[in-house]
């Protein structure tokens, strides 16, 4: 639970308590959005980028509806110069930053050997770069403030790589490998640094992603079900001020992590098998008849 903070009554006896502020990138939908939302019934003041301006402003409202203060700062984050104004907007607004969840990303669905080098560059300039962006312009600010809490949101395809995926996965290990940097560097410094790893979560990410992922939400819906975009929110709003590394969101996720780690091997064969399914039963079943007469002729 989030401690409500608010302007103090400003007068002679009475101490200022500064409001809290959060940034949140991505917050025109998903995840981003659930977790304004969570903030700013945490009693934050809310910062509000992602480039759609019209889904912020409306954001913004609902987030004055439950008593916040809201700003919506269009903002590409592949652009370093509008990540820093960004930035600089909370600062000038609320004089400081508590927390900065860099979140905004998007998928790409397709095989490696067919992933073309712009989609490759481009991707990263949103997932990567993005949230490099983001850290290193919010970075000096809690320092000074001696406080401060920074969320980069990866993947638990960011813990190990699936097929089809080679492009997203390799932004989203850049962005594990980045924080769990940055979180040793802060620590002098008061400011935590944590990885946000989802699950398969019910956003539009499926049908906004590059490549033929749209089909695939029903895919993914009908064997492993979809987590509510809050729960990951819920979930950040808790840890603010913690020094947790990392939150690796659903049981599978946690599996998956655990056997990579311990036989690569192992978890190739429930890739492998995990997205023969997500094909469909009936494809599944041929690709593993054609399988074992394959071994059957060797
Ligand atoms: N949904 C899942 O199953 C899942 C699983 C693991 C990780 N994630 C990660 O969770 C994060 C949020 O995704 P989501 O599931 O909430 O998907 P979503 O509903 O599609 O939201 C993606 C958000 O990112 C923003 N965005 C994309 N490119 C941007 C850019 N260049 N500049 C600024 N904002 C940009 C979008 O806003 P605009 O289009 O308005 O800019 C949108 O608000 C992503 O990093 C994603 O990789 C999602």
């Amino acid at each position: 639970m989030v401690p409500a903070c608010s302007y103090g009554p400003r007068g002679p006896e009475s101490e200022y308590v500064p409001q809290k502020a959060a940034i949140i990138t991505g917050a025109s939908s998903g995840i981003g959005r659930a977790t304004a939302l969570a903030f700013a019934r945490g009693g934050y003041a809310v910062v509000l980028a992602a480039r759609r301006a019209a889904m912020l402003d409306d954001l913004a409202s609902r987030c004055r509806d439950r008593g916040a203060e809201a700003v919506a700062v269009p903002t590409d984050v592949a652009c370093e110069q509008q990540v820093r104004d960004l930035v600089a907007a909370c600062v000038e607004r609320f004089d400081r930053v508590d927390v900065m969840v860099n979140n905004a990303g998007y998928g790409l669905h397709a095989l490696v050997h067919q992933t073309t080098t712009d989609q490759m560059r481009r991707i990263f300039e949103t997932n990567f770069f993005g949230v490099f962006f983001g850290c290193r312009a919010v970075a000096p600010v809690m320092i000074r403030q001696r406080q401060g809490h920074i969320f980069n949101v990866s993947s638990v395809i960011g813990k190990r790589g699936a097929p089809f995926n080679g492009a997203y996965c390799a932004t989203k290990f850049a962005v594990c490998g980045l924080t769990d940097s940055m979180r040793v560097e802060m620590l002098d410094h008061n400011v935590r640094v944590t990885t946000v790893c989802p699950g398969l979560t019910d956003t539009a990410f499926f049908d906004s992603g590059e490549g033929h992922s749209a089909h695939r939400k029903g895919s993914f819906a009908r064997l492993r079900g979809l987590a509510p975009p809050d729960l990951v929110a819920r979930r950040i709003v808790a840890t603010v001020g913690k020094n947790t590394p990392e939150l690796v969101f659903s049981a599978g996720g946690k599996i998956l992590t655990l056997i990579a780690a311990v036989s690569p091997r192992l978890a190739d064969w429930m890739m492998k098998r995990y997205h023969d399914d997500l094909a469909g039963p009936r494809q599944a079943s041929r690709r593993r008849r054609r399988g074992r007469m394959h071994k059957q002729d060797t």
